[in-house]
């Protein structure tokens, strides 16, 4: 059983507090991401749970086409308007469950998905499936919410992600997720954790977490280890986190 109406029902109801979000739409992220691909214009890409669409349209102004997939149809349709506002016509959407992509083996040189594996029910399969449909030599990018390798981090952190989100699965920590791809035809090319925060209100807005939750978000912060709140410090209007971001290219 997976989380697949959890999600369509979470980010059904916000789509569009995605298509606005500040932090999916960071252009330093994203040109971040773009010279990291260095995409060739005749490229092929797919943009694995586009939600609001910022990973595929900043993709589609440097290659010929994009494929962009989600599993909520808001978030595509969110996708659209925010491609069209962006004069861009090379994108074409379609829903798509990542743990089942039907597309043929080796159909994309660039594979990129953004702030979207935590989602994912089988991680290990989702990555398969987005390995499977790239061109050997093709290149997969990922950037995600990500944790401190450690066994307090791995788990109380991920249980603050919970209840801010009941459609999360797991951020996954550096030793995760290269346990993750190394079972994948890949070569890992650049890996890094990269400290960002989560302003407040907007985190808990985004996801509309109950104050309840965001209480005992604050509990769980207050009684983490003292290595561990130095890595997570937090105050009213903000909470640490982490991303990964992965380069790696087909076998
Ligand atoms: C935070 S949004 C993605 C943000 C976007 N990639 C960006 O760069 O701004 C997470 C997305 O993952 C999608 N998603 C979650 N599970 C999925 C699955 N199994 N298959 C496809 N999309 C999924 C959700 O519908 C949602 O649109």
């Amino acid at each position: 059983m997976g989380n697949q109406s959890e999600v369509r029902k979470n980010f059904g109801q916000r789509a569009s507090n995605y298509r606005l979000s500040n932090t999916h739409g960071n252009p330093i992220d994203l040109e971040r991401m773009v010279n990291l691909l260095k995409p060739q214009s005749d490229a092929i890409a797919l943009d694995v749970a586009t939600g609001g669409g910022h990973t595929a349209i900043a993709l589609a102004s440097c290659v010929n086409k994009v494929v962009a997939i989600d599993i909520t149809p808001e978030m595509l349709a969110e996708a659209e308007v925010a491609s069209k506002q962006s004069d861009i016509n090379n994108i074409v959407v379609q829903i798509e469950d990542v743990h089942n992509l039907n597309f043929p083996d080796g159909q994309f040189d660039i594979v990129a998905s953004r702030f979207a594996a935590h989602h994912f029910f089988d991680v290990k399969k989702a990555v398969r499936e987005m390995c499977r449909v790239l061109k050997p030599g093709g290149k997969l990018y990922i950037l995600d919410c990500s944790v401190f390798n450690g066994d307090e981090t791995e788990k109380e952190i991920n249980r603050i992600e919970l209840l801010r989100d009941s459609s999360h699965q797991c951020s996954y920590s550096p030793r995760q997720w290269n346990h993750i791809l190394n079972k994948l035809p890949l070569t890992i090319q650049y890996t890094s954790l990269l400290k960002e925060q989560y302003k407040l209100p907007q985190w808990f807005d985004r996801m509309g977490t109950s104050p309840k939750n965001q209480q005992e978000i604050f509990r769980i912060l207050n009684n983490l280890s003292e290595d561990s709140k130095v890595l997570y410090h937090f105050g009213d209007d903000y909470i640490t986190t982490y991303r990964y971001e992965i380069l790696a290219i087909k076998v």
